[in-house]
């Protein structure tokens, strides 16, 4: 099957399993990041409308998944971007900026390790050197999860690992980088489908995707009435590294949604290009639910 056929009903990617953090250039097939579904079960590029022209992005995890979808689909919406990831996966950041480069805009790379609040400084103190004071829209995306049945085996570390990841980031980096945002800029936080229904398997994973819409609903109203929103995505099962890196064989059989297959980053790119956009300008404090069509409370 060719990778755009990941778009048709009944695409299941294959049982496969990387070591953590998980690299896109090893996943078959490789995700889809700049085309959308077509009602034949074909593929289009994304059209862009200069949406974006002129702004400037940060996005933790940029390097690959939804992070990868996102910088480039803001770069073709005009944006620059700059991607922040582990070490590791310095092969998938390159890709990253040719395929933004390609694009006509600038991807600057920066690694680090994003448990380390003095490190979330250090990428805003960075990111706003690149940008030249300017930085419009911040993309919270960065995530760790493993899978633990029963709440007797979830270590008191991997519960910290959790969250030191997961959430601390998001309130540094938002905390970091607001005093150098103007009016129109935007905070967009990705969390997950798993904060609705509860999943059991994932709990310390599904706690911090909880504690991401919150943070998202009390940032938004402290900062709706200064002209910044803040708003989170809740993708429902998306085709990325983090997948293979940390599901079982019988997670990933059932990684599928009521559409009949799981979303490609592409799909969940557009939301984030949505709320980074003045297309959403009356919309702050909610969250939008790329998720294959679940219905959830919320
Ligand atoms: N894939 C899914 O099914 C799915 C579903 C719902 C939500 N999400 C969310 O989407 C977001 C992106 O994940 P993805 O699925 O695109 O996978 P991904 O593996 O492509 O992205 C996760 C990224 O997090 C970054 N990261 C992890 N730990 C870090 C650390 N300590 N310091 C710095 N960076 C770190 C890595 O750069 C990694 O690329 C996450 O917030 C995830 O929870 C994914």
């Amino acid at each position: 099957m060719s990778d755009k056929g990941q778009f048709q009903q009944g695409h299941q990617p294959e049982v496969q399993h990387q070591p953590l953090p998980g690299l896109e250039k090893n996943l078959k097939p490789r995700p889809i990041y700049d085309h959308l579904p077509t009602p034949d079960g074909g593929a289009q590029l994304y059209k862009a409308a200069g949406k974006l022209e002129g702004k400037k992005a940060i996005i933790t995890g940029g390097d690959s998944g939804i992070g990868r979808a996102t910088a480039i689909l803001y770069a073709m919406e005009g944006a620059d971007v700059f991607i922040a990831y582990l070490k590791e996966e310095q092969e998938d950041a390159d890709e990253t900026k040719k395929l933004v480069e390609s694009k006509g805009r600038k991807c600057y790379l920066h690694t680090t390790d994003l448990r380390d609040r003095g490190n979330c400084k250090k990428l805003v103190d960075e990111a706003v050197k690149k940008f030249g004071g300017q930085v419009d829209i911040l993309v919270n995306n960065a995530a760790y999860q493993m899978m633990v049945e029963d709440i007797k085996d979830l270590s008191e570390d991997q519960w910290l690992q959790t969250f030191n990841t997961n959430i601390h980031p998001y309130f540094y980096l938002a905390k970091y980088v607001l005093p150098h945002m103007k009016p129109g800029s935007t905070i967009i936080n990705n969390a997950s489908i798993n904060a609705y229904i509860g999943r059991p398997d994932l709990l310390d994973y599904t706690a911090t995707k909880g504690a991401i819409i919150s943070f998202t609903r009390g940032l938004s109203n402290q900062y709706v009435g200064r002209g910044i929103r803040v708003n989170a995505v809740a993708p429902g099962p998306v085709w990325t590294p983090l997948i293979p890196a940390t599901m079982t064989d019988d997670a990933m059989k059932q990684f599928t949604s009521p559409m009949g297959r799981p979303s490609q980053p592409s799909e969940i790119a557009t939301c984030f290009v949505f709320l980074a956009s003045p297309d959403s300008s009356s919309i702050s404090g909610q969250t939008l639910h790329p998720n294959g069509g679940s219905i959830i409370n919320g």
